[in-house]
Formats: C-alpha cells, structure tokens, sequence
C-alpha cells in the first residue's frame, strides 16, 4: 500500500515534545562495529522465573480479560501489603493506581494536575519525560539545580526561594537517573514540610528504590509528606521488568480518582495477567532473592567501574550511592561540551555513553555512565576509554 502524499494536520502539542537529542548518538553507534554501549538505561538481567511462571500460569487460568481500570483489587492489596512491611507506611489500597510502568504514573500526575498558568520544578539534570510531560500540561516549567557540592540533592532553601503562587508541583527522583545520587532523611523531611507549608504537590518517581549501596537507605516520599505526595514506582527496574510495562501510583484520595479517570480513556487497564504476575513478584520470596543477586552484582559492577574510571585520565566520577548509573565530569581543559565528549569517545574508543546535557542544562560538562552490563564488557569499555583518554 502506498500512501498519497497529503497535507497533514496535527496538534501543535506534538511539536512541543522533543524527541531525545542522544538519537544520534545511537544511531550513529548503531552504524559502527564491535560498539559497547554504557547508554542503557535498564537492567541487562532477565525477569526472575518465578514471576514469569505466574504469567505463564495466570493465562491459563483465564486472566485474559479487562480488569477494574485502577487494577486488580488483590494485587493492589499486596502493594500496600508491601510498603506496610518494607517501609512501615500506611497506604489504603483504593490510593493505588496500577500504571503502564512509571512513565504512565507520571504522565498521568501532570495531566491530572497542571494546566497553563501553573509552575511546576523539575530539578536539572533530570530524567527525560519529566519536562515533557510539562509541556503537553502547558505547565511553565523551573529548573532547580543540583549540585554536586549537594551531593545532587534539592537544596531546600534554594526550593522556599523558587516557590511563587503559581507553583503547583515539585519533581523528585531518588534513587537518581542520571547522577546516581540518593536522598537523605532529613533533605526529604524538609522538602516534605515545604511542600505542605505551600500546598505544593511532590511527584516523587522512585524506579530505583532497591538500588543502593554503602549503606544507604531509600525514603520514600510518602512517609513524610502522605497528603501532598503523588509516588510513581514501577517494576521495571526492581525485578528486571521493563518490557512488561508494569507500574503503579500512590496518591492523595482526589488525586488517584482522576488519575483514574484518565487512564480509563487511555489504558483502560493494565494487561490483566501481568497483573496477577506482580503480585507473585511482591509476595514470593523467590523473586526478592533473585532481586539481591541483582543487586550485589551491580554493587560489584559499581566498585569495578569506580575504581577503573579512577585510572582514567579526564574523567571524574562521582560516588553515587544508588541506581546503576556513574556522573562524571569531563576535565574542563579538554574544552569540549559533553556532546563532543560523548561523540569523541564513540569514534576514539568505540563506546557509548550520555552527554549530560540530556538531561538539562547543568549536564554541561558531565556524561552518564550505565553499569547495567555485563562485568566483561564494562572491563573492556575502561580499558578502551583508558588507552583512547591517554591521547589527548
Ligand atoms: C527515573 C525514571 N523514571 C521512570 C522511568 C520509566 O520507567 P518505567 O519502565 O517504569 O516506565 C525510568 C526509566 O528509565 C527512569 O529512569
């Protein structure tokens, strides 16, 4: 079939969203040989059995029709089960909306919650789909900066200076794509009482919860600020599930009501047997078990690459504490940008990695490192960075 070529119409809310700047860069990659990417954004294991058992299981037994829009009741049971046990935080069931993965739960808050004439704060850097979800809202849009001297956390009072009357929203991610930055208790507590102190509401996206190390400990929003705070958590990272497209929100009582509503023209809801699936994931031991392996292999992953990046002239990276992912900073006297930096070692060294300028304006100067990939390939890519960095 072909088709004949005709004006077409389309809504100028499409030309508002920008498509990722790093394309090329991959594209680009993709056209090369023997590439190593530490681009990736998700985990390079696979789904635990265990869980893909009960899919397997649930579709024979007939999961394979529609499912209450805010999800199956039992599986959003198990998810307030979860955060009662884990983090000793009341959720009520009916503040659950099980999502297509975190991207929904988000995109779904910004809909639901902001119009033209509201602010919203995305820090910077940020993951990608916080400011376009921003700008489909109509929402004006600040940029709160981290920095490293904060350990990439929001500096409260920088925040207090950046709230006016139209501030509707603050987002926040920790674990942290990309700097790999976690929160601390006491940032969190004061970010909480801002918000309540403003009426602001906090999107708090936490994909990476589980992904610590040194000691670190995961606060989730919700235990410090329940009334203002939309959480969004998905599956995909935690048990290795990005494909499924599994995810859920937690949020005031008005709030989840329209998200709600809004997922109900848009999903309807989410694939009914995957559904029965996360709750195997949540309440069998077995796929917590397969979650540790996981995790000690990235804190091994981690170790290798900090102290292989150490010996690498150029770069210096920053001790993150979560996710799987290293910020580092380019040697300013290079005098290259992160996107000439990203695209240099890609022809000198035959390796991805991000510019920080991805994720904001305060990327400049910074890429993203992923060690979601195996031990061999990671030691190769230091070794080629190494031997290519040394030249200049
Ligand atoms: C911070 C953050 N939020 C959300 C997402 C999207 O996750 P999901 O697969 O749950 O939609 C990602 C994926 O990389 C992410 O890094």
């Amino acid at each position: 079939m072909r088709y004949k070529k005709r004006k077409y119409f389309m809504a100028g809310r499409i030309n508002l969203i920008q498509r990722s700047k790093i394309r090329e860069l991959f594209e680009k990659a993709r056209k090369m040989e023997n590439v190593i990417s530490l681009g990736i954004g998700e985990p390079d294991f696979d789904t635990p059995e265990v869980i893909k058992d009960a899919a397997k299981r649930a579709l024979d037994e007939g999961y394979t029709h529609y499912t209450p829009n805010a999800g199956i009741p039992e599986f959003r049971e198990a998810i307030a089960e979860y955060y009662r046990d884990f983090y000793k935080v009341d959720v009520d069931p009916n503040s659950i909306i099980v999502t297509a993965g975190a991207y929904e739960a988000t995109y779904l808050a910004f809909e639901s919650l902001l119009e033209q004439g509201d602010d919203v704060i995305i820090p910077d850097p940020a993951f990608v789909c916080y400011v376009e979800d921003a700008k489909i809202a109509e929402a004006g849009i600040l940029r709160i900066p981290l920095r490293e001297e904060n350990e990439f956390r929001i500096d409260p009072d920088e925040l207090v200076e950046m709230v006016t009357k139209r501030t509707r929203m603050l987002v926040m991610n920790y674990p942290n794509n990309p700097t790999g930055a976690t929160i601390d208790k006491r940032t969190a507590k004061a970010i909480a009482d801002i918000a309540e102190d403003y009426n602001i509401y906090i999107l708090s996206d936490e994909p990476y919860e589980h992904f610590l190390y040194e000691g670190a400990k995961h606060h989730p929003m919700i235990k410090y600020a329940p009334d203002n705070t939309i959480l969004a958590n998905s599956f995909s990272k935690t048990f290795a599930m990005t494909g499924w497209r599994l995810g859920f929100a937690i949020a005031p009582p008005q709030v989840i009501k329209d998200m709600i509503k809004l997922h109900a023209y848009i999903v309807g809801n989410v694939t009914s047997f995957i559904q029965i699936a996360g709750i195997t994931a949540l309440r069998d031991k077995r796929s917590w078990d397969a979650l540790k392996v996981m995790r000690e292999t990235y804190a091994e992953r981690r170790k290798l690459v900090l102290k292989g990046l150490k010996a690498i002239p150029h770069i210096e990276a920053f001790r993150p504490k979560g996710a799987f992912y290293i910020w580092a900073k380019i040697n300013p006297e290079l005098d290259m940008s992160s996107e000439d930096f990203a695209n240099w070692l890609l022809d000198n060294a035959g390796v991805v990695v991000i510019p920080g300028t991805a994720f904001g304006k305060q990327g400049e100067g910074w890429i993203r490192i992923s060690y979601a990939t195996k031990k061999e390939q990671l030691i190769e890519a230091m070794d080629r960075m190494e031997k290519a960095l040394e030249t200049l």
